[in-house]
C-alpha cells in the first residue's frame, strides 16, 4: 500500500481541506513541526512521515510515477525534513543542450558584472575627476555590475533550477464567528455612546465640517497661481548693477584677498542716484552671486568669455543647478565649491563645471567689469537661467 493510501481523509486529517486549515493550530509553524516531528507528520502518517522515510532510505515515494529523491546533508539538522521532498527532474537530464546554454548565459552575466565592478574600482582611483564623463561612467560601471549580477541570478533560477510547484498551508484569514459577533456588539455600543444617533445637530455639523475639509485640497489646486513663463529666465541683475554685500556695501577692486570669496547681491541706483542693495528674499532666491578672487592665470574661461572676469575675479550664481540649494562651501586649495545639500562639487577654475554629485550643468557665470569708481558691476544679467536644471536645461 502506498503512502497516499495510508493518509487519513477525515475532517481532522491534515490531508483534508478542513484539516489543512487547522494544521497551523495543531502543529505550529513549519519550522516548529520540522524540529519536533509533530504537525502533519505526527497526526496521521501524511506527508511528514513520507519525508522521514525519504530521509532515512533515500528511496522513491509515489503512486506510479517514479521520482528521484535527493539525499539531504546531515549538517542541515532539523531543516533536513523540509528539504527532503520530492525532487523534480533535473533540467540537465531533461534537456542537456538547453541546460548548457543556460550555464553559458549565467557565466556571461557574472563575468560582465565582474568586469564592470573592476572598472568601477579602477576608475575611482585612475579616472580624471575633472572630466565631465567621470561621474556618469562610474555610474554606468556600477549599474552594469549590479544588473549583470541580477540578470545572472535570475537566469540561473529560470534556466538551471528545477521547475518546482510548492504549496504552502495557510491558516484562514477571516475572523471567527465569535470575534465577528464581539466586534458588532462593540461597534453598536460605541455608536450608542457617542450619541450621534440621538443628536441630529452633532451629526449634521460633523458631516458639514468633514465635507468642507475635503474641499480644502481642491482650493489649493486652483490656487497654484499662474504658470511661470519668462520670469524664470531673468534675475534682478542688470547692466551697471554693483556687486554689494548683504549689508549694502558695494565691493571694489582690491577688497578681496587672493582666494577670498564674498556673497553679493545686485545694488541698483534709487531715485536719488544712491546704490541700494536688493537683498529681499525674492531677489536672493535667484540673484545671489559668489564673487571669488583666483590667483593670476588660474581661471580657464569658456572660449568667448575671456572678458567676463576682472583680474582673477569671477562671479557665479550661488544657486545650485541640482535642486537650488545655496552653494557656499569654498575650498581654496582645490578650488572646489561644494553644495551641502547633495554634495555636488563645482570646479571654480573651469567655469564652475560640476565634477561630482547630481548637478548636471555648471553654475551660471555673471559677466562682471569695474566702473570708473573702481566698483565691481555686472555687464548684464546672466545669459542662461539660474537654478535647478529641470526647468532650464542648456
Ligand atoms: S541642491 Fe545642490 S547638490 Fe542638490
Amino acid at each position: 500500500m502506498s503512502d497516499s493510501d495510508n493518509r487519513e481523509t477525515g475532517p481532522d486529517s491534515p490531508n483534508s481541506p478542513e484539516g489543512a486549515d487547522r494544521g497551523w493550530e495543531t502543529g505550529g509553524s513549519v519550522f516548529d513541526r520540522s524540529k519536533t516531528g509533530s504537525g502533519a507528520a505526527a497526526t496521521g502518517g501524511g506527508a511528514g512521515s513520507g519525508e522521514q522515510a525519504l530521509l532515512q532510505a533515500g528511496t522513491s515515494r509515489g503512486t506510479g510515477r517514479a521520482k528521484k529523491t535527493a539525499p539531504v546533508p546531515a549538517f542541515l539538522g532539523p531543516y533536513a525534513t523540509i528539504l527532503a521532498r520530492e525532487e523534480h527532474p533535473d533540467r540537465e537530464e531533461v534537456d542537456r543542450r538547453s541546460y548548457r546554454r543556460g550555464v553559458r548565459l549565467v557565466t556571461f552575466w557574472f563575468a560582465l558584472a565582474g568586469v564592470a565592478a573592476v572598472a568601477f574600482i579602477v576608475l575611482n582611483f585612475a579616472g580624471d575627476v575633472h572630466k565631465e564623463y567621470y561621474t556618469p561612467v562610474l555610474g554606468i560601471c556600477i549599474g552594469v555590475a549590479m544588473a549583470g549580477l541580477g540578470f545572472g541570478l535570475v537566469v540561473w533560477n529560470k534556466r538551471l533550477m528545477p521547475d518546482e510547484e510548492a504549496v504552502q498551508e495557510r491558516h484562514p484569514l477571516h475572523s471567527s464567528p465569535d470575534d465577528v459577533v464581539a466586534f458588532e456588539e462593540d461597534f453598536a455600543r460605541g455608536y450608542q455612546e457617542t450619541g450621534v444617533g440621538r443628536h441630529k445637530v452633532l451629526r449634521r455639523t460633523l458631516l458639514a465640517a468633514a465635507g468642507l475639509l475635503g474641499l480644502a485640497p481642491l482650493a489649493m489646486i486652483f490656487n497654484f497661481g499662474s504658470i511661470p513663463h519668462g520670469e524664470l529666465q531673468v534675475t534682478r541683475w542688470t547692466r551697471g548693477a554693483r556687486l554689494a554685500t548683504r549689508d549694502g556695501v558695494a565691493l571694489r577692486l582690491g577688497d578681496l584677498p587672493i582666494g577670498g570669496i564674498a556673497t553679493v547681491y545686485p545694488a541698483i541706483p534709487d531715485q536719488n542716484g544712491k546704490f541700494v542693495a536688493l537683498t529681499d528674499n525674492q531677489t536672493a532666491a535667484d540673484s545671489t552671486v559668489m564673487l571669488i578672487r583666483l590667483r593670476p592665470g588660474e581661471d580657464q574661461p569658456v572660449p568667448g568669455r575671456e572678458t567676463w572676469s576682472v583680474e582673477g575675479h569671477v562671479a557665479y550664481s550661488k544657486i545650485c543647478t541640482h535642486a537650488g540649494c545655496p552653494v557656499g562651501l569654498y575650498e581654496r586649495t582645490t578650488q572646489h565649491l561644494l553644495c551641502p545639500c547633495h554634495q555636488s562639487t563645482f570646479l571654480v577654475t573651469q567655469h564652475c563645471l560640476p565634477i561630482f554629485g547630481p548637478a548636471a550643468r555648471p553654475l551660471p557665470q555673471l559677466p562682471i567689469a569695474v566702473d570708473a569708481d573702481g566698483y565691481f558691476i555686472a555687464q548684464s544679467d546672466f545669459i542662461e537661467p539660474v537654478g535647478p536644471s529641470w526647468w532650464s536645461r542648456t
